[in-house]
């Protein structure tokens, strides 16, 4: 028995937000973003919009991709490290706007990784028997982690007025992170099948959890009384902060590594790869596993331009982009590859 993706779906929110707008806030510019990440745009969520409601309107693309009606799902992953609430996590939340049936949900963070944690999951529980059919999505708002107090309304286009000098050094602050993240959800709908010839074949995923701070959020959290307090507020410690040169290099060789590894295991070339869909965190890290692997760039596609790294959506938003535009065909081999917060990262491998 095999799990097979059956359909995809995306949720993107509707503000388009370019380079340009972001450089009338703060100290950046389209040139800089461009070189150093590759993006060109990202899309931003309203305010009261959560990862739920991206997460639902990508779910209800793959189900209707896949041709099946939400009464036949048998659980839900949804992986997400901004869920809509500290807890319950957007399992429940999701059953509930959607109509599931009762269903087990089940919440995983991971970050960048998490759909790859994820889809190994859907993966285990069918093998396992437990269920037939699991959905899972990956979606992520970055927008509440940011200071958007400062000129939110000219970055969406709402104003075109002169921010202040406070409010562009204050933004100008976090510019190394705010300037490469986006919103963003993709879906999978994962199947048991009895088709031998194709479906996922495996994973290997790892954890080394010996420098958190690399890439983490310092403060609201529960070892904190309260967990949310005004003199972390005062200091912006819920704002994730990122040893971006750390984290580059952990990525350019941790991906390739992992890539290498599963296919080992499959007993396969890594030149066999059909495509490999790589976490969309920076244009040079991709084309940097790209020539680690010896893999030509027509192997390893890429939207970042479009989207910016939206955590947990990249690499099913990427899926749903190449099956849709006919670069994922039957009978591919596809790998999937991620590396980020935790640090957790991976490789899985499907054959199409
Ligand atoms: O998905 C989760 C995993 N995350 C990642 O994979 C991120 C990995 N890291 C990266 O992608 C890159 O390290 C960054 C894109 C974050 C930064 O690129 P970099 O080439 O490593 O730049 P840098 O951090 O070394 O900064 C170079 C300069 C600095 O100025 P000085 O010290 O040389 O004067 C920064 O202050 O660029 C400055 N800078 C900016 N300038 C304009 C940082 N951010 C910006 C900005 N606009 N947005």
């Amino acid at each position: 028995m095999r799990s097979i993706i059956t359909g995809s779906g995306i949720g993107i929110p509707k503000n388009v937000v370019p380079n340009d707008a972001l450089a009338k806030i703060m100290d950046t510019s389209d040139e800089w973003i461009r070189t150093r990440s590759g993006i060109e745009q990202r899309y931003y969520v309203d305010a009261g919009q959560g990862s739920s409601d991206l997460g639902m309107l990508a779910a209800e693309g793959a189900l209707q991709a896949a041709s099946r009606d939400k009464s036949e799902i048998d659980a839900l992953i949804f992986a997400t490290m901004t869920p809509d609430h500290f807890f319950p996590g957007n399992g429940p939340v999701l059953q509930a706007k959607m109509g599931l049936g009762e269903i087990p949900t089940f919440d995983i963070r991971q970050q960048c990784s998490g759909f790859l944690y994820a889809l190994d999951l859907a993966d285990s529980l069918i093998q396992s028997r437990k269920f037939k059919r699991v959905l899972v999505i990956g979606a992520d708002v970055h927008t509440p982690f940011m200071p958007w107090q400062n000129g939110w309304d000219v970055t969406i286009g709402a104003s075109d007025r002169e921010v202040t000098q406070a409010e562009r050094d204050e933004n100008t602050k976090y510019r190394d992170r705010t300037v490469l993240f986006g919103d963003g959800a993709g879906a999978v709908v994962v199947e048991a099948s009895d088709d031998d010839t194709r479906g996922y074949l495996g994973a290997k995923l790892f954890t080394d959890g010996s420098n958190i701070e690399a890439l983490y959020v310092k403060g609201v959290g529960f070892r904190h009384r309260p967990y949310v307090n005004k003199e972390e507020l005062a200091a912006g410690d819920q704002i994730p902060t990122m040893e971006g040169r750390a984290v580059f290099k952990e990525a350019v060789s941790r991906m390739p590594a992992a890539v290498r590894a599963v296919c080992a295991e499959a007993g396969i070339e890594v030149a066999q790869l059909d495509l490999l869909l790589v976490h969309q965190a920076n244009l040079r890290i991709i084309e940097g596993v790209a020539k680690q692997l010896a893999l030509p760039p027509e192997k390893v596609p890429h939207n970042i331009e479009r989207y910016g790294n939206t955590t947990a959506g990249t690499l099913p938003i990427l899926f749903h982009e190449c099956i849709t535009d006919g670069r994922i065909r039957p009978g591919m081999l596809i790998g999937f590859t991620a590396l980020g917060s935790g640090l957790h990262w991976g490789a899985a491998l499907y054959q199409c």
